[in-house]
């Protein structure tokens, strides 16, 4: 459907321009997803709000890649209860990778009968449809779809920034990784076509976008026809334009020599990897289906940082996969201390209904459990804290995100983003967002690193991150 139709409708029922809150939980795919969302509002009319009290229509995008996050969604949807009865004309969905797990779409309706609209990831084209629907009285649609081949290109966009991007180049994962719950709500891997990937990002650059990440589930696996991954970043690396390249999530299986060589050649390609391990142990990892063994990792690692000795390697870690021993456990720890990683994302097992794993006996106590993840996020601190010492007096050039507060003497304290992916914290000109800038470092004693401002544009940049001769 056309969103003309639901435009006219809401131009019945409303005298000024509808008002739509979308909140986002869960991964970059998410967010994505959530600016497709948005664009497609934008074109029915909607303007957007940033609290639910003014909204005419919420949205919430969820996340179910863990209980925890699940739960917390479930919270914040049972919150909207007393806003609706006061306000019924409101309109609530609810959307993303809950309600694409079997069974969940009816409970949220069963435990939330105000919502009025549930759909799945595959529904997401659907939703002028889906929004006419509601906008005409009927009452708790549900659409949840097991399509599983399809890319809908051509969906409005509405991005959240003006200088960074994502751009999805493949949707789905086949991996089946035991814990994992994605394979099932995202359905079957598919890549874009290379050339529509090359031309959105081509009008990224010409727009005056700076950093552009790639996305996938499994990004490097990316394939159309004879054109692989590798073959895209290049391609991407050679569209004119000051922009940096990232992608994420690689998977080591698929973090090929040809991969590492191509980043090592792309000028534009950010100096920093994302590789997931899960965990250091071979018999975790062969649980986990990850399909590569610790050696083999540590291979590409030391490869990777043997073509480029300034790149940064960051990483998730699972630990309380069921049945982890204390020996196995510690086994990831002396990974953890030979990669070096810059940062690590680390979560606690969670059993997610229908995945291989849900059906393994678990004994260790929660308790052990978040023990394991303490010793692991101190033992990651201190090895990002070493790690980082070295910026110390260097110059880099980083990408000016946001203005994080307003200091006493009026100027703004810039959060910007190295090449690394690590934050520095800096005084300047409020002005200075969405701009690559001249870093010093002054300060790396905390994980947020400080900085000052230096006008050295045009020096020759070389060595760590960019570090200015
Ligand atoms: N329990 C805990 N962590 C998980 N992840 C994915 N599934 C689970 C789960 N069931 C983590 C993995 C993945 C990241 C996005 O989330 O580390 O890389
Ligand atoms: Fe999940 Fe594994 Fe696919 Fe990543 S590669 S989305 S962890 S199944």
């Amino acid at each position: 459907m056309e969103s003309s139709a639901l435009k006219n409708l809401l131009g019945q029922l409303f005298s000024r321009p509808p008002r739509a809150f979308v909140r986002t939980y869960g991964c970059q795919g998410n967010l994505s997803d959530s600016e497709r969302i948005k664009g497609i509002l934008a074109a029915a009319g909607f303007d957007f709000c940033t609290c639910t009290e003014e909204a005419d229509l919420i949205i919430m995008n969820t996340c179910a890649i863990r209980e925890h996050a699940q739960e917390r969604v479930f919270g914040n949807i049972g919150a909207l209860k007393p806003l609706k009865e006061q306000r019924r004309e409101m309109k609530i969905a609810v959307c993303g990778c809950m309600p694409q797990q079997g069974g969940v779409g009816e409970k949220i309706q069963r435990r939330f009968p105000f919502v009025d609209l549930v759909f799945g990831t595959h529904a997401l084209p659907q939703l002028p449809q889906m929004l006419f629907e509601i906008y005409s009285g009927t009452k708790h649609l549900r659409r949840v779809e097991d399509e599983e081949g399809t890319i809908s290109e051509n969906l409005p966009i509405k991005r959240d920034s003006s200088f960074k991007a994502w751009l999805p180049i493949s949707y789905g994962c086949d991996n089946f990784c035991s814990y994992c719950v994605v394979p099932y709500v995202r359905g079957r891997e598919r890549s874009r076509a290379f050339d529509v990937v090359v031309k959105e990002a081509r009008e990224l650059a010409a727009q005056g976008y700076k950093d552009i990440t790639l996305l996938g589930q499994n990004v490097n696996s990316y394939r159309d026809g004879n054109k692989n991954f590798p073959k895209l970043v290049k391609e991407i690396d050679s569209i004119e334009g000051d922009f940096r390249i990232r992608f994420m999530t690689s998977h080591p299986k698929d973090c090929s020599e040809e991969l590492l060589r191509t980043m090592a050649q792309c000028r534009k390609a950010a100096r920093h990897l994302h590789l997931p391990v899960q965990s250091g142990n071979d018999e975790i990892l062969s649980a986990m289906n990850r399909k590569y063994t610790r050696s083999q990792y540590l291979e590409t690692v030391n490869l990777a940082k043997s073509l480029m000795p300034d790149l940064t390697i960051t990483s998730d870690i699972i630990v309380g996969f069921p049945g982890e021993s204390e020996a196995q456990f510690r086994d990831t720890l002396d990974l953890v201390r030979q990669v070096e990683y810059g940062s690590l994302f680390t979560f606690i097992y969670s059993p997610r209904d229908g995945t291989a794993a849900a059906a393994l006996p678990d004994p260790v106590s929660r308790q052990e459990k978040v023990a394991r993840l303490q010793e692991l996020c101190s033992l990651q601190e201190s090895i990002a804290l070493r790690r980082i010492s070295r910026y110390q007096g260097k110059v880099l050039r980083v990408l000016a995100e946001e203005v994080r507060e307003f200091l006493p003497d009026g100027q703004a304290l810039i959060s910007a983003r190295m090449e690394s992916n690590g934050v520095v914290e800096f005084a300047g000109d409020e002005g200075f967002v969405g701009q690559f800038l001249d870093v010093e470092i002054t300060d790396t004693n905390r994980l947020i690193l400080k900085g000052k401002f230096c006008e050295c544009h045009g020096r020759k940049i070389t060595g760590i991150e960019g570090v200015t001769a």
